[in-house]
């Protein structure tokens, strides 16, 4: 059987109005401006409204992708939204917004690889698309991260923010060879012995709580360096091209010191690195597709553009994509 190509036929991204400043944070809790921008480059991040959810996030970014691909809901036969805050613990957050978007083809699902799950979501949908399986499909990492947060902790609270970025896929008949447009490759990990390095402390089965987010930082952060860099390799030699061949690299959006750590590790000009980390904080699944359209709006990413993206994320999870705009 012939394997399809998946070609990114629109973007689009929505972040909540209220933006919560470092210094609005520090009357909250024991910290400051200058420390936050210090270790982590953050100096703002984009909160949800009460009442705003995850699925309302991510169907304003949905709808973007879907105008900026000029195609319409009933065009998806596959959405698969990546979270680790969903509205519900059921229904998914996918089959909430297939609703609302007034889909009625195919399938919808939840990925849950909490900050690789945009990487991990891309691939499922990549290798559906691939198999046959599905034609057009909405890939959307949407979060409220502040509503798993807890605002005394000052470790945490910091660093995280709410949004959510979406793309959608179409299969590609004509395409193949290296200079093919969309997903060239996908490369996911995970290593589940790290689960305490960064949790939720509650959930459905366990404690019957939603839970809050628990970090030990210092450590993921030497992680997150080593396993990120091994995943971009890995993935430019499968796909036969070289880190300086790529145009951009889209981070997820943890901590700036990581992804200069990164670039200096793989000699990357930090020019070609794309960073929202300053204005969103970190949005999980999110980071991924906010940083990528935002490039796409101000000019810099391109069509034809190579363009790599990663992730790391509490489980441990990890993985790459590499795509040709
Ligand atoms: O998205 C999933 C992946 N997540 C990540 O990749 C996050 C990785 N980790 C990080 O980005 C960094 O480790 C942090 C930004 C979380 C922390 O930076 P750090 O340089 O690793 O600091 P640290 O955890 O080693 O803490 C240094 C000090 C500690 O004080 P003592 O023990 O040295 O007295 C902390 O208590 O900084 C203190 N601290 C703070 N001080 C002021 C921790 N948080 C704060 C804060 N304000 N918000």
């Amino acid at each position: 059987m012939t394997e399809l190509s998946s070609r990114i036929a629109g973007i689009g991204s929505h972040l909540p109005e209220r933006i919560l400043t470092n210094d609005e944070i520090s009357a909250m809790v024991d910290t400051s401006d200058s420390w936050i921008r210090e270790r982590t480059g953050i100096r703002q991040r984009h909160i949800a409204g009460e009442g705003v959810t995850t699925c309302d996030l991510a169907e304003r970014a949905a709808r973007r992708a879907l105008d900026d691909a000029g195609l319409a809901a009933e065009d998806l036969d596959l959405i698969v939204v990546a979270t680790t805050t969903p509205d519900f613990t059921f229904p998914s957050v996918g089959t909430m917004l297939q609703a609302r978007l007034g889909a009625t083809k195919g399938a919808a699902f939840d990925v849950q690889a909490v900050c690789t799950g945009f990487v991990y979501a891309l691939a499922m949908a990549d290798n559906m698309i691939a198999r046959g399986q599905a034609r057009t499909a909405l890939v959307v990492g949407a979060e409220t991260m502040s509503r798993i947060l807890d605002w005394t902790d000052r470790s945490t609270c910091v660093l995280f923010g709410d949004g959510a970025g979406a793309m959608v896929l179409q299969a590609d008949e004509t395409a193949s060879g290296p200079e093919r447009s969309g997903i060239l490759g996908t490369y996911l990990r995970s290593d589940g012995r790290f689960k305490d390095l960064l949790h939720v402390d509650g959930g459905p089965s366990s404690t019957g709580t939603v839970g809050h987010l628990r970090m030990v930082g210092n450590q993921v952060f030497r992680h997150a360096i080593t396993n990120i860099a091994e995943s971009m390799t890995t993935i430019a030699g499968r796909s036969g091209v070289t880190i300086e061949e790529v145009d951009w690299f889209v981070p997820h959006q943890a901590n700036q010191r990581i992804l200069e750590g990164v670039a200096r590790k793989l000699s990357i000009p930090t020019e070609k690195v794309i960073s929202t980390v300053a204005d969103h904080g970190n949005t999980s699944a999110a980071s991924v597709p906010l940083a990528f359209d935002r490039a796409v709006q101000d000019g810099r990413i391109k069509r034809g553009d190579l363009v790599l993206m990663e992730a790391l994320g509490g489980g441990f999870t990890w993985g790459a994509a590499l795509a040709r705009f």
